[in-house]
């Protein structure tokens, strides 16, 4: 059998029914690829860019990412008739007014203003333009040559600025004005597990990973919202009894479908029958460190049950997916969120920022390090899932546009689950998607 040939025109027509049968040209079209930067990491949507305690002084900035475009995001000074209602956290594009150049190359660092290296043009915390040289020309005796043009304003000639929207320490920004505010966009169902993440606490900065991932973007939102693979995929997991297909679960969507939270509760002591023929399941295997799994439940894992007033819960893992771009992790003792950057419909970063809570004592913050580098892309979890998403961008790349994925474990609808044998956050991602892209 034949693969069907790839058509030189971007693919617009998404023909099987509902969202569970996805057309590989999704994951493999660079024209529809562009078309996604425009519409979804341009367009309408809060976008992560970082975290308020990476920034904490006046003059801090971190270079982060919407889509392709590189953005600064800057703690700026306040003005005192200003405080209490701006925080003071700017988030500007990094490319100059004049003639385009990405004038910041570091990561992170502090400055009085930012310097474009090419002509010298000055822009203040804030992206307005301060000054640039020459603006009046060049005194020649009596005359004056070159300059700017007569009507040339500074104001008119600043950075790029986004708006910029923050929860409890999360920093959100957008380029769009349409954009509704952040906390309409993440809605009711999503919230009460980002608050009982983040609300009311000072976060401290523990590190970062980064890692490029030979594959499409939204493979690894998939990837997260995926409670079918853990229990299968991750040999890890399975074997140190971290995740089994029969643990108390729920899997969380907003109203559209977009943002979601898999949430679990890790099994308390024996082997359930769910290992038996699962051929990643290695009853032999032990750890010669076994600091790796020293879990110490914490306080703020307990929480009033959002959908079932009178109740509560203590999760062990909560996965918060927020479209298009980042993942709020909470595996056990580690915490990090993780921000997709693409490049490309076959290729995106993925850079993973651990962090933790000021009052920790000294050993919680170790324990959460280890933890992280258990769960992070180089330890015994990850690792798993970006090769899986390579290999299943090499797949979708093999076959052509005329191939699908099957998603229909627990039917091909989009409801909300009390258990985790079910893709329906997926096909619930791809139902908005469709609508977005208008495909
Ligand atoms: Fe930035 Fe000329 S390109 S000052
Ligand atoms: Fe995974």
């Amino acid at each position: 059998m034949n693969a069907p040939q790839a058509s030189s025109s971007a693919p617009s027509r998404w023909s099987p029914p509902g969202s569970s049968r996805i057309p590989f040209w999704a994951y493999t079209d660079d024209q529809l690829y562009q078309r996604e930067l425009e519409a979804i990491f341009y367009g309408a949507h809060w976008c992560y860019v970082g975290l308020e305690v990476e920034i904490p002084n006046v003059g801090d900035y971190k270079l982060s990412h919407i889509g392709e475009r590189q953005v600064l995001m800057v703690r700026d000074r306040v003005a005192p008739e200003d405080r209490g209602i701006d925080i003071g956290i700017r988030v500007v594009e990094n490319r100059c007014a004049h003639r385009g150049v990405r004038f910041c190359q570091k990561l992170q660092g502090n400055a009085r203003s930012f310097v474009c290296p090419y002509h010298q043009w000055t822009y203040k915390l804030n992206g307005d333009l301060a000054g640039l040289p020459f603006k009046d020309g060049v005194k020649d005796g009596d005359c004056v040559n070159g300059g700017m043009p007569e009507g040339f304003e500074l104001k008119d000639h600043g950075l790029t600025k986004l708006r910029v929207a923050t929860l409890h320490g999360l920093v959100f920004a957008t380029f769009s004005d349409q954009t509704e505010p952040l906390q309409d966009y993440l809605g009711p169902h999503v919230m009460p597990w980002l608050e009982r993440i983040f609300k009311g606490r000072t976060l401290t900065l523990l590190g970062y990973n980064r890692q490029r991932i030979p594959g499409n973007w939204k493979l690894m939102m998939e990837n997260i919202k995926d409670p079918y693979h853990p229990g299968l995929l991750h040999t890890w997991f399975v074997t140190f009894g971290l995740w089994r297909a029969d643990q108390k679960s729920r899997m969380v969507m907003d109203a559209q479908g977009r943002h979601a939270v898999m949430i679990s509760r890790k099994n308390e002591g024996g082997q359930a029958a769910v290992t038996q023929g699962v051929t990643s399941f290695k009853a032999g295997m032990t750890l010669h460190d076994d600091r790796l799994l020293d879990v110490v439940p914490e306080p703020w894992w307990r929480i009033p049950d959002p959908s079932n007033p009178g109740a509560e819960i203590t999760p062990t893992v909560t996965m918060i997916t927020l479209f298009p771009s980042l993942i709020v992790q909470q595996q056990v003792n580690s915490l990090s969120t993780r921000h997709i950057v693409p490049r490309g419909a076959g290729e995106f970063d993925f850079v993973w920022t651990h962090f933790g809570f000021a009052d920790d004592t000294p050993e919680m913050t170790r324990r959460r390090l280890r933890q992280s580098n258990l769960f992070g892309p180089a330890g015994f979890v990850s690792a798993d899932d970006g090769e899986v998403i390579e290999l299943s961008q090499g797949g979708f790349r093999q076959w052509g546009e005329g191939g699908s994925t099957l998603c229909e474990l627990g039917g091909t609808g989009t409801e909300m689950t009390e258990h985790m044998v079910t893709e329906t956050l997926i096909r619930s991602m791809y139902a908005y998607w469709k609508k977005v892209m208008a495909v």
